[in-house]
C-alpha cells in the first residue's frame, strides 16, 4: 500500500459535513448561480439544477468521498491504494493528478475573483457609493483595468487561504470552517430577511420558482448540469481529500445528503436575497457575470442602511470563497506532505507560489495582456473553460466509471454502508445516469449539441 502514514481525522462527523459544505458553497453558488439563474430563464434553470444535484451531483459526491476514505490518502495515493486493492491498473492514479492540478488552476483565477469581492468589501467599508448604473459599470471597468489593485487583493486572499491550510487539517481547515460557516449562514438569513423587507420578494419567488415549461431549452438543461458540478466541487480531488480524513464509521450517503441539501439551500437563499433586491430596485436580472458586482452595489446605494448590508453581503461572499479556496489547496498540499514528508507549512506556501504567479498573469489578462488569447479567450476565460468545462466533467466521468464499473461491487458496498434498497439504487444511478449526463454536458460544451437548440 502507498504511504501508510498516520493521518489526521476530523474531530467528528459534523466537522466533516461543515468543511465539505464549506468547500461546496462558494463563488459558484452565489456569484455564478445567481447570474446564471438571471440569464437562463429563472425557474426552469433552478428546477433542472436541483434535479441535476440529486441525480448526478449527489451520487458522484458519494463516489468521490468513497475513494478518499477507502484509499486513505491524497488523490494520487487514494487512487493507487484503491486500484491496488481492487486489482486495477495504477494508471488510474492519473485521475488523482488531473484533480490536483485542476484544483490549482481553478484556484489561480478563483482567487482573482475573490480579490474583486475583497476590493468591493473594502470600498463598501470606507463608504464608497455608486448612485447610477453607469457609475457601477465604470467602477467595475476601473478595477478590471488596474492589474496592480487586482493583484494586491488576489495576493491578500491567497495568503489568507494558504495561511489556514498551513495550520493543518484540524487546527487550520476545521477551525476556520467552524467559525466561518455558521457566520455565513447567519449573514445569509439576515440578508434574505433584508431582501424581503427592502426588495421585492414576491417577484423574486415568482422568477425563481414559478415554473414555465417554455423556458426549458436543452441549453438551459445542460448549463444547469455544469453548474451542479462546479457548485459541489466535484472531480477536483478536494472532496476526495476531505473524505480521506473521514472516520470509517461515518455513513457516506447520509453525510453527502447533508452537503447536497445545505449547498443547494445556500444557492436558493442567496438567489432569493439577490433577486428581491434586483427586482425591488428595478434592475435587470439578466446582465450576466457582473450581476452581484454591478446591480447589487447600486441597490445598496439606494437602500436605508445600505452600507451595512453591503459590508455584510461582501463578507458573506468572501467567507464562502475562502472556505472553498482552502479546499482547492488541500489536495496538492496533502500530496506534498505525504509523498515527500515536507512540513505542512512549507508545502502550503510552496504550493501558493505558482498559483499566485498564474493568478498575477490572470490579473494582467484583463488589461495589458488582453491581446494574448487562446481559442479567442483571454487567459482568465481560457483557464475557467479548461478547468470547469473540460477537466471537471472528464474527471467526474472517470470517477463514475471507476467506482461504478471497475472497483467491483463488494468493496464499494462494504465502504458505502447503504441499506439493501438504497445501495442498488445509488449504484445503478452512478453506473448509468451519471456517465450519460456528463457526456451530454461535455458534448454541449464542445458545441456538438448545438443542433438541439
Ligand atoms: N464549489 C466551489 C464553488 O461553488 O464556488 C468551487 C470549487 C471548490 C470547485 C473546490 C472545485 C473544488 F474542488
Amino acid at each position: 500500500m502507498n504511504q501508510p502514514v498516520s493521518r489526521s481525522t476530523w474531530t467528528n462527523r459534523w466537522a466533516f459535513i461543515l468543511v465539505t459544505i464549506g468547500s461546496a458553497v462558494g463563488l459558484g453558488n452565489i456569484w455564478k448561480f445567481s447570474y446564471l439563474v438571471g440569464a437562463k430563464g429563472g425557474s426552469a434553470f433552478v428546477l433542472v439544477y436541483l434535479c441535476c444535484v440529486a441525480l448526478i451531483g449527489l451520487p458522484l459526491l458519494m463516489a468521490e468521498i468513497l475513494i478518499g476514505r477507502r484509499g486513505r490518502g491524497n488523490p494520487v495515493a487514494a487512487m493507487l491504494n484503491t486500484a491496488e486493492e481492487t486489482g486495477n491498473s495504477s494508471w488510474w492514479a492519473l485521475l488523482g493528478w488531473v484533480g490536483m492540478l485542476g484544483a490549482l488552476v481553478i484556484l489561480s483565477y478563483y482567487s482573482v475573483v475573490a480579490g474583486w469581492i475583497a476590493d468591493y468589501l473594502y470600498q463598501a467599508a470606507i463608504g464608497v457609493r455608486v448612485e447610477t448604473a453607469a457609475a457601477a459599470a465604470q467602477a467595475f471597468a476601473d478595477l478590471e483595468r488596474d492589474p496592480l489593485r487586482m493583484g494586491f487583493w488576489h495576493t491578500v486572499f491567497l495568503a489568507l487561504s494558504v495561511g489556514v491550510t498551513a495550520r493543518g487539517v484540524v487546527a487550520g481547515i476545521e477551525v476556520a470552517n467552524k467559525i466561518m460557516m455558521p457566520s455565513l449562514f447567519l449573514i445569509l438569513v439576515l440578508l434574505t430577511v433584508w431582501g424581503a423587507v427592502a426588495g421585492d420578494m414576491p417577484a423574486a419567488l415568482h422568477f425563481m420558482y414559478d415554473f414555465k415549461i417554455k423556458a426549458l431549452t436543452p441549453g438551459v438543461v445542460l448549463s444547469a448540469m455544469g453548474q451542479a458540478f462546479f457548485s459541489l466541487s466535484l472531480g477536483m480531488g478536494a472532496i476526495m481529500t476531505y473524505g480521506s480524513y473521514l472516520d470509517k464509521e461515518a455513513r457516506i450517503g447520509y453525510v453527502s445528503l447533508w452537503v447536497a441539501v445545505a449547498g443547494s439551500l445556500v444557492g436558493l437563499l442567496s438567489g432569493m436575497a439577490i433577486f428581491s433586491l434586483t427586482f425591488g430596485y428595478g434592475l435587470d436580472p439578466s446582465v450576466g457575470p457582473e450581476l452581484i458586482l454591478q446591480a447589487l452595489p447600486l441597490a445598496f446605494a439606494h437602500m436605508p442602511g445600505g452600507q451595512l448590508v453591503a459590508v455584510l453581503f461582501f463578507v458573506f461572499v468572501l467567507f464562502a470563497a475562502w472556505t472553498s479556496a482552502i479546499s482547492l489547496l488541500e489536495p496538492f498540499v496533502s500530496w506534498l506532505t505525504e509523498r515527500y514528508g515536507i512540513h505542512r507549512a512549507k508545502a502550503a506556501w510552496g504550493t501558493g507560489v505558482p498559483v499566485w504567479l498564474l493568478g498575477l498573469a490572470v490579473c494582467m489578462s484583463f488589461s495589458r495582456w488582453s491581446d494574448f488569447t487562446m481559442f479567442g479567450r483571454n487567459l482568465f476565460d481560457a483557464l475557467d473553460q479548461c478547468a470547469t468545462n473540460v477537466m471537471m466533467p472528464l474527471s467526474g466521468l472517470a470517477i463514475a466509471i471507476y467506482v461504478g464499473w471497475m472497483m467491483g461491487r463488494a468493496p464499494v458496498r462494504d465502504e458505502m454502508k447503504l441499506g439493501v434498497r438504497a445501495f442498488p439504487l445509488w449504484f445503478n444511478v452512478l453506473r448509468y445516469v451519471v456517465p450519460v449526463g456528463i457526456v451530454l454536458v461535455f458534448f454541449h460544451v464542445l458545441g456538438l449539441l448545438d443542433w438541439l437548440k
